[in-house]
């Protein structure tokens, strides 16, 4: 099919919509003509990220969803497909980040995480999927993480639940390829967003700044949506140098070892000195 047609008119669903590449998803869907139900917990932000968009009026709505509540998941799922007749597409995007010493990570810490990360998504597959073997058609696209691929120090709760996605979501691809659904997982490496300077419940600590040398919002959501038009199952962006990186951690790579190595040699002395643990090692 021409990439170009891909998108045109589908129903797609997408959480954590309110920002970041949840945002640039819905705006680059809507650019190629698609209906988008952008979904977010906060009602205001949802409403004002969506009046943003609001060239495409028609095409754009809001659901106030909080992904850690399976009925609320379910409702918007089964809502949107009752009222349009189906759903195409649902983006499982919504996520939070978390960054900490493991012994700094309390159990609360780890539910929410899981809760946030991990179990959104199995709600929303778990909604979706009966309605699309219905359809004999439909496309799953989950946000997993380079640290869904790739181990990252001091990001071990995080690392935890990207994982899960990205072992979902490609067991899944197999499972139901013969079924005409389709899955993907995004594997963001660096990408601008809130979620450098956001504590897991959406409180934006200002003095914690997106990296300057963050990947575009804008042109990760357009790559992404060209590999998915490709069906394409592991989606890393911005793909130059992660894709090496997860390669070579495949391979068992000396200089991989040693980049991550050096990044929690990095963290632990960031951590005990109150130093900036988002400092990275140069990238082998
Ligand atoms: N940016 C990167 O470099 C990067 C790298 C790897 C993976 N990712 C993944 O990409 C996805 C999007 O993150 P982002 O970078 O675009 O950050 P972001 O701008 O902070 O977006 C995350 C979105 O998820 C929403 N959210 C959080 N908890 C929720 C809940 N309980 N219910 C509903 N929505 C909730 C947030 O809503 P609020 O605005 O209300 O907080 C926000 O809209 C996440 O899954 C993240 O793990 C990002």
């Amino acid at each position: 099919m021409n990439q170009n047609n891909f998108y045109k008119d589908k129903i797609c669903l997408v959480t954590g919509a309110n920002s970041g590449i949840g945002y640039a998803l819905s705006e680059e869907l809507l650019n190629r003509g698609a209906t988008v139900y952008m979904a977010g917990r906060n009602p205001e932000k949802v409403a004002k990220a969506a009046e943003q968009l609001a060239e495409q009026k028609d095409k754009v709505h809001t659901l106030v969803v909080d992904v850690t509540k399976q009925e609320q998941v379910q409702q918007a799922i089964e809502g949107t497909a009752a009222e349009t007749g189906g759903l195409d597409m649902l983006f499982n995007n919504a996520g939070v980040g978390l960054t900490l010493p493991y012994e700094n990570t309390t159990l609360e810490s780890w539910q929410q995480l899981i809760n946030t990360n991990l179990w959104s998504v199995i709600y929303g597959v778990h909604a979706a999927v009966p309605i699309m073997l219905k359809q004999g058609s439909g496309y799953i696209v989950n946000t997993s993480s380079i640290g869904g691929l790739v181990p990252v120090p001091f990001q071990s709760s995080y690392n935890c639940t990207k994982y899960a996605i990205t072992g979902l979501t490609e067991s899944l691809r197999y499972e139901y390829a013969e079924k005409g659904l389709h899955f993907s997982a995004i594997c963001p490496a660096y990408v601008a967003s809130e979620i450098y300077s956001k504590e897991p419940d959406g409180t934006v600590r200002q003095e914690r700044k997106t990296p300057e040398s963050a990947y575009p919002a804008d042109k990760a959501a357009s790559y992404v949506l060209g590999k998915i038009a490709e069906y394409k199952g592991i989606i890393i962006v911005p793909e130059e140098p992660y894709a090496d990186l997860w390669k070579g951690y495949i391979l068992g790579d000396q200089k991989v070892e040693e980049f991550i190595s050096q990044l929690a040699h990095l963290r632990r002395e960031a951590f005990e000195t109150g130093g900036d643990f988002t400092a990275m090692p140069p990238l082998p």
